[in-house]
């Protein structure tokens, strides 16, 4: 069977990541079993990698694979930037051909974004042939829902859902979530996070990362081993935190008083990048970034808002173990905060993820200035981490793929080779 994994944009890879390594693994030990005597298909499971090229620049997409070990995609659709619809749309036609062309008999969409939901949508039309087979739709990270549909990934997760066949669930909310949409519970498998099946797998890897020497962030002489400093760690890209102006400067407002007492270490989204520039906010910031990739060190004991790019996920999840605190509008982060222990302030209204409130690292602040600055001042005295939620234990990708292998698509084609994958040897 012909498995086909869709990434798309930055949060998609880390979700990813672990899926390709257990088909991998599916894969040889398929092969290995295959002797003479053994009566197991030949075919196996065989898996193609696609990016549809959301995300394109090096920084939010390029270090990814090599930081996760993800192979090179098996095919990259080259979509980049636009508005919702033309990306959207973008996605949809270039990936009915490669679908039509491959024919495979699970397509994985993960997370929540345009990608997401573009790849789910074409395959769920798509037609193999006169008896209308297509491929099956499996979605990791299912039944996640803020209640907000002013959210693009709420509509990318509501329909995303709607249209799969196999519903992968990270946290209970999800169960609930799904079953009050009227999803039929033998499509929902509550597995885990393969999020952090990838953050539990290279935390020791991103211990060799030099950021915070580069950034001055260590207190004695440079060098790993000298202690930390006490600093905090930003990040902001909602459209509807800073696509406005007076949304965007009610957040800084809020993290003044953080400031003041500390570095705020800020790796900034393309998008917050060019936001600052356009409202003219330089002013609450230390550092302007310099949108060439370079960090550049630090005085020691400065504070107040240092921008810098974009950073790989080694570096930054460096960075995020290492922090006092994080503040953020990610979904993502919230999980790796929760798994990690670290405290967390969310800048939104709502989250999709309650399991990381009820942990009791993650806290909704809102996106006022005075929400905000309360909320991390309770966030800094929080001592309150209860337990990793349930199955955030580094195994939900083996759990997905026993599951993906045991399905059985219509459209299994004898003799549709995976041209272009490495076979299982
Ligand atoms: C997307 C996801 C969001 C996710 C975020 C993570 C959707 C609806 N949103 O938002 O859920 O949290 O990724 O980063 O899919 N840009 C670059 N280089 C790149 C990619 C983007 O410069 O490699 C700039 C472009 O100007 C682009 C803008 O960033 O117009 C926004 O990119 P886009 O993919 O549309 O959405 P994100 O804000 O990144």
């Amino acid at each position: 069977m012909k498995v086909m994994v869709v990434v798309g944009a930055r949060p998609n890879f880390m979700k990813a990541a672990p899926i390709i390594s257990a088909l991998r693994e599916l894969g040889s030990s398929l092969a290995s079993a295959d002797g003479p005597g053994n009566d197991r298909p030949k075919e196996g499971i065989c898996h193609l990698l696609v990016h549809t090229g959301q995300h394109y620049d090096t920084a939010m997409s390029g270090s990814f694979f090599s930081d996760l070990d993800l192979p090179a995609p098996d095919i990259d659709l080259g979509v980049g930037s636009g508005s919702h619809a033309v990306q959207t749309a973008e996605i949809m036609k270039k990936f009915e051909a490669v679908l039509l062309r491959e024919r495979p008999g699970v397509v994985v969409v993960v997370g929540d974004v345009n990608s997401t939901l573009a790849c789910a949508l074409t395959a769920a039309k798509v037609s193999f042939g006169p008896e209308g087979h297509r491929p099956l739709i499996a979605h990791i990270e299912a039944g996640l829902r803020s209640g907000d549909r002013s959210m693009p990934e709420e509509i990318n997760r509501v329909l995303t859902d709607h249209l799969s066949d196999l519903l992968f669930v990270t946290e209970e909310s999800g169960l609930r979530n799904l079953a009050a949409e009227g999803i039929a519970s033998e499509k929902v498998h509550f597995v885990g996070n393969t999020m952090i099946d990838s953050l539990l797998s290279s935390r020791q890897r991103a211990d060799a990362s030099t950021v915070l020497d580069t950034l001055g962030l260590r207190t004695g002489a440079h060098g790993n081993g000298s202690a930390v400093s006490q600093y905090a760690l930003l990040t902001l890209h909602r459209p509807a935190n800073v696509d406005r102006d007076t949304a965007f400067s009610s957040i800084l407002e809020g993290l003044r008083e953080l400031g003041a007492e500390r570095p705020i270490i800020f790796p900034a989204h393309p998008r917050t990048r060019r936001r600052i520039r356009e409202f003219g906010l330089e002013r609450y910031f230390q550092w302007q970034p310099a949108g060439n990739g370079r960090i550049e060190a630090a005085a020691q004991g400065e504070r107040g808002i240092r921008v810098i790019d974009p950073l790989g996920y080694l570096d930054f999840l460096c960075l995020m173990k290492n922090a006092t605190l994080v503040v953020t509008d990610s979904g993502g982060i919230q999980e790796e905060t929760t798994c990690l222990g670290i405290p967390c302030v969310t800048v939104r209204q709502n989250t999709e993820r309650p399991v990381t409130v009820e942990s009791g690292t993650n806290v909704i602040a809102g996106t006022g200035d005075e929400g905000i600055a309360a909320a991390i001042r309770a966030q800094l005295k929080n001592t309150g981490f209860r337990k990793a939620p349930e199955k955030w234990d580094g195994q939900a990708a083996g759990r997905i793929v026993s599951i993906l292998s045991a399905a059985n698509p219509h459209s299994a084609q004898e003799g549709v080779r995976c041209a272009g994958t490495p076979q299982p040897q």
